[in-house]
């Protein structure tokens, strides 16, 4: 969190928004990556050789996100959750498509979704040779928290995720990777976020820390009426904690909805009888771009073809 938001704060107390408005709205938005080319090949210029170097982190995705709901975002390594996430918080700027918050555009109106939003990443920057209490402090100082109500309440926030008490006035630098992960959720859950943008906020974290992170969320939810998105590869917090969930694969997003509307989709679209889990809703969204026309004719379903497909896979990691 930089200084430059001193100012931005004072006027964020006097934030009114209006409810009826989506929180988050985005429509055919996508990002292009550029690779950059070793100078030899740039000399070429070959057309085929320039295509190949675009990546397509984001691929026209709309999606809309309403007022106090909890909204999941899964795919896999690099299907572009982070790139989406970065967009929202006016990281990246979008190639195509539109971005608003509450109706403020990312683009033209900047600083009042800055003002909106908080993002919570594992690459956090804090200054690592203060103690959490001291990067918090400075935290809360930008948001007008008086001291004594800040102190008590990092206290509460950091015990609750499970960071010793005498470890809260050492520096942040001799603290493990999942420690300074939650001194990072703790300054989210410090100041009343009206949208939460977290980016697997509970990545590596202990079975009761990740709890305690997703009580958090639906606490904000709660009493603050916030608005939250969250990336996260556990199907289970996926499904515990969302209202909703799109799964996003190679940019583009293959499915939304309930999980309940998503277990129901795939048990359909496989012809299944028995119940499917969320993990296998993900595999089936997750490999659908791998399973062609053609894999169906020959294997007589869509469902056969991704038997045949998981089957390559283990023939594959035995070998
Ligand atoms: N700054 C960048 N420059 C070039 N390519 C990028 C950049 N950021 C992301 N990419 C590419 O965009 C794609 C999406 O990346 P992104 O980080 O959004 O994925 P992700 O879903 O967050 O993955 P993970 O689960 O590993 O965090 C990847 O192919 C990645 O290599
Ligand atoms: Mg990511």
């Amino acid at each position: 969190m930089a200084i430059e938001h001193l100012e931005d704060v004072k006027i964020a107390q006097d934030i009114v928004i209006d409810p009826s408005k989506d929180a988050v709205e985005l429509v055919g938005v996508s990002k292009i990556f550029k690779k950059s080319k070793p100078l030899l090949k740039r000399l070429l210029k070959r057309k085929q050789e320039n295509e190949k170097r675009e990546v397509r982190a984001v691929d026209d995705v709309t999606l809309t996100i309403r007022r106090r709901e909890i909204v999941g975002i899964l795919g896999a390594n690099g299907s572009g959750k982070s790139t989406l996430v970065r967009m929202l918080s006016t990281l990246l700027i979008p190639d195509t498509g539109s971005v608003r918050i509450f109706g403020y555009d990312v683009e033209k109106d900047e600083r009042m979704v800055q003002r909106l939003i908080n993002r919570v990443s594992v690459e956090a920057s804090f200054f690592k040779k203060l103690s959490p209490m001291e990067n918090l402090i400075y935290a809360a100082r930008l948001y007008n928290m008086p001291g004594a109500v800040a102190r008590a309440k990092i206290r509460t926030i950091l015990g609750r995720l499970g960071i010793p008490k005498d470890r809260i006035g050492q520096p942040l630098e001799h603290m493990s990777r999942g420690m300074q992960q939650k001194v990072a959720i703790a300054r989210a859950f410090l100041t009343s976020p009206i949208v939460l943008l977290l980016d697997e906020p509970t990545t590596g974290l202990d079975p009761r820390s990740k709890i305690e992170v997703q009580n958090f969320v639906r606490e904000l939810r709660e009493v603050h009426d916030a608005t939250i998105l969250i990336t996260t590869h556990d199907m289970d917090e996926a499904e515990a904690l969302c209202d909703r969930v799109a799964i996003i694969d190679q940019g583009k997003i293959v499915a939304q909805g309930t999980v309940e509307e998503l277990k129901q989709a795939v048990m359909e679209r496989t012809e299944r009888i028995t119940p499917v889990t969320m993990n296998e809703v993900f595999m089936h969204y997750t490999v659908a771009h791998l399973i062609t026309d053609a894999d169906i004719e020959r294997y007589g379903s869509w469902e056969k073809a991704f038997e045949a497909y998981e089957a390559q896979k283990e023939d594959e990691s035995e070998q």
